[in-house]
């Protein structure tokens, strides 16, 4: 078998970013893909449904901190890649519940490195020299920027910030060092925010998509002026394709959107679109249900990526800008109203209850302080 034909082993690939993935791998490679989830709270086998009666695609549910369980994948599937997205990936969630996050984020990325590490010294000739391990990470792992500083580049020094940041931070580590000093060819991708379809609704924009239709109050932290770049999930994953494809081993690129928007902008703009594709509700204008919380603890203020680099080397650009993306998006969660409600009973209401009980309403000036430490922050990173 030629070796762009062997399959990929994807880890994740039933949580949002890995779903679309997959699903945009199939359609558009066509080669094999076996998918590694432990279809946590967060992995929806449902969202690769369309996939059943699809001989190239393979499910395997299981967790990537079982050794046994990758040995015996990698033996069984000889994959040409590994595209490595399972992660717990909330910073909500890190902040009341830590451990799992190092768990899965740090020893889960071990695991696979050292069984990767294993698979790649068995292999021979093309086999070996085209293996890939692609590490999908986050740009949160660089911190927090001031207003009016440059956006983060792949040098940029870390300073990640929330647990679930320095867990993600940590793995980013680990790839370097089992590159560096194991020579296992790795390459790293530091992405901006995603939005797009089955995304699950404890994330900013599904989140507010959901309450908006059924008339429920939109909780903003803080003051909301927090900046995000936010880029179209399918944006994200034809970035991944293109540095499987074209990337240089042991290094990293950053893919963004160049569309930074504060929380606020993102929210009215989401309200105004509902205002416009469901003008018949009785809960428009939706911005009368923008409500301000307490802020999230050590929230990040701004992030901002300089996608320079994919862009020169890889020739990678996003398709969609913010406006085409938020349509397709909120056009995808009115025409799937049945797959919000499957996610969103039992626990996710535990969840609901657990991380907004708390938050009662404010009148947006609780973010002073966070502004101030964030402010500190910046400098400090200055004087280094
Ligand atoms: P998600 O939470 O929607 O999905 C995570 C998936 O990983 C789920 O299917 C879950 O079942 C699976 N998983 C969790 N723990 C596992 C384990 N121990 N073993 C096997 N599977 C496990 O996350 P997402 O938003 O799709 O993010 C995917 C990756 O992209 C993560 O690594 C995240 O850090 C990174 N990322 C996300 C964004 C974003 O905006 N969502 C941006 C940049 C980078
Ligand atoms: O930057 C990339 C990261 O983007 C990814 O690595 C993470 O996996 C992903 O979850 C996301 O992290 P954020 O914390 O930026 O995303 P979230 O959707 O949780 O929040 C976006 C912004 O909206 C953030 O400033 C917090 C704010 N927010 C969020 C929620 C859930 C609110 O104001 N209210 C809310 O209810």
């Amino acid at each position: 078998m030629q070796n762009s034909q062997r399959p990929i082993l994807v880890t994740g690939g039933a949580g949002f970013i890995g779903s679309n993935f997959v699903l945009q791998w199939l359609a558009t490679e066509g080669t094999p893909v076996v998918n590694l989830d432990k279809l946590t709270y967060a992995g929806n086998p449902n969202n690769l449904a369309s996939l059943a009666s699809n001989n190239a695609y393979t499910l395997v549910q299981g967790d990537i901190c079982d050794r046994g369980l990758v040995d015996r994948l990698l033996r069984q599937h000889r994959p040409r890649a590994i595209v490595h997205f399972a992660a717990e990936s909330h910073v909500d969630r890190s902040i009341l519940g830590p451990e799992e996050f190092l768990r899965t984020n740090i020893h889960g990325t071990f695991v696979l490195l050292e069984a990767a590490r294993q698979h790649h010294a068995s292999l021979e000739g093309e086999e070996r020299s085209g293996f890939r391990f692609l590490h999908v990470s986050t740009d949160e792992v660089y911190g927090t920027l001031a207003p009016d500083e440059a956006a983060f580049h792949e040098d940029t020094p870390y300073a990640p910030n929330s647990p679930y940041a320095a867990s993600k931070a940590a793995s980013d580590h680990l790839v370097r060092a089992w590159t560096h000093t194991y020579g296992l060819p790795t390459l790293v991708t530091n992405c901006s925010n995603n939005y797009g379809p089955y995304q699950f609704p404890e994330k900013l924009l599904p989140l507010m998509v959901t309450h908006a239709l059924q008339g429920k109050p939109l909780p903003v932290y803080g003051d909301g002026q927090q900046v995000r770049d936010w880029l179209y999930v399918a944006d994200h994953c034809s970035a991944i394709r293109a540095v499987l494809e074209k990337g240089r081993v042991g290094e990293t690129y950053n893919v963004g959107g160049n569309n930074q928007r504060s929380n606020l902008e993102v929210v009215h703009a989401l309200c105004s679109l509902l205002d416009e594709l469901v003008p018949a509700s009785q809960f428009a204008p939706h911005a009368s249900l923008v409500t301000m919380v307490k802020d999230r603890p050590g929230h990040d203020r701004r992030y901002a990526i300089d996608a320079r680099k994919i862009e020169a080397e890889i020739g990678w650009q996003p398709e969609e800008s913010f406006e085409t993306g938020l349509r397709k998006t909120v056009e995808w969660y009115l025409a799937n109203s049945a797959w919000v409600d499957n996610v969103t009973s039992g626990a996710y209401q535990q969840w609901m209850q657990k991380n907004y009980a708390g938050r009662a309403e404010t009148n947006g000036a609780s973010s002073a302080e966070a502004a101030a430490a964030n402010a500190a922050q910046t400098a400090a990173r200055g004087a280094k």
